[in-house]
């Protein structure tokens, strides 16, 4: 890669500088009445989860979910000034709109909190996370050179990467699930039950869908479809930012990726700390790490 962007803080946020350029105007982004938020800490399925909520909109209507790709169907805000659709452009979508963030739940815009927003969170396991941002990183400008792994496992354990740390990133919105409009879902929950899943998502927005229909959109956003669908591949990714986008966003889509990379060593000093970082929390993942 012939450039690469560094990492800079913002509200003790460790995030590229492109974004930490553009924060005032990210932070005061406006909301409105009806809005839908999908929030995620990278890499944890946030694909996946937009594509399920635009085919639980639109009743499962896989046509109108071709009308365009997935990162122009439910803009980023914190990219907004890095690549399109732009924030005039936001700005001037129909409401209501389907949004998706990276952002720490104290950091999304208070705006979307005013207005009672419904947020659809997605956690996955921190090792599988890592394991993704891992390889993710070794495509994208915007992020440094993730190499070695052993050093990338040091820095995800400080939150010394894109987003911050994952173990406040999970925790603070599991917290925050009572007090806000928040959906807290878990990654290896869809792939385990999408059927379940997708049901939950479509009561919490509201959608009276029938079996056939929920069938119909777990089958349309296996990782197996979704891989071959230009419109949610997000293989449309302008190429300056991310070199290969096919091995970014649609990489394995497994559960348990992670053993392809850790060694007993880092596995061990990596759970030693998992334990601390985490020993504040009733939240659990379901493979208990
Ligand atoms: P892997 O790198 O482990 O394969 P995000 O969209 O938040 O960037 O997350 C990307 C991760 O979600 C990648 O994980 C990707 O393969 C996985 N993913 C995307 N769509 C999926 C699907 N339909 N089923 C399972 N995993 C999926």
């Amino acid at each position: 890669m012939a450039t690469r962007g560094k990492l800079t803080v913002v509200e003790g946020m460790a995030i590229s500088e492109a974004i930490a350029a553009n924060w005032d105007e990210i932070y005061n982004f406006q909301a409105r009445p009806g809005d839908v938020l999908i929030a995620t800490y990278p890499k944890s399925g946030t694909t996946w989860m937009q594509e399920i909520v635009d085919l639980v909109v639109h009743d499962g209507d896989e046509q109108i979910c071709q009308r365009g790709p997935i990162f122009e169907r439910i803009p980023f805000i914190e990219f907004s000034h890095v690549m399109k659709p732009g924030m005039e452009e936001i700005n001037a979508m129909p409401s209501p709109r389907i949004l998706k963030t990276h952002l720490p739940v104290q950091l999304v815009p208070p705006s979307f909190w005013r207005h009672k927003c419904k947020v659809i969170y997605v956690a996955r396991n921190a090792k599988d996370t890592l394991t993704s941002y891992f390889h993710f990183d070794k495509h994208v400008g915007i992020h440094p050179d993730p190499e070695p792994f052993e050093e990338y496992v040091r820095r995800f354990m400080k939150g010394d990467v894109g987003w911050g740390s994952w173990y406040d990133h999970v925790k603070d919105f599991w917290e925050a699930r009572d007090k806000h409009n928040i959906l807290y879902t878990f990654y290896e929950d869809i792939k385990k039950n999408p059927q379940q899943e997708i049901r939950k998502v479509a009561k919490f927005l509201g959608k009276e869908l029938s079996e056939d229909v929920l069938n119909k959109i777990a089958k349309l956003t296996t990782f197996e479809v979704m891989k071959t669908n230009p419109m949610a591949n997000a293989s449309g990714f302008p190429k300056e930012l991310v070199a290969q986008s096919e091995k970014c966003f649609m990489r394995k889509g497994k559960v348990g990726d992670w053993k392809t990379l850790f060694s007993a060593q880092q596995l061990e000093i990596f759970e030693a700390d998992y334990k601390q970082q985490m020993s504040n929390t009733t939240l659990t993942f379901s493979d208990k790490i």
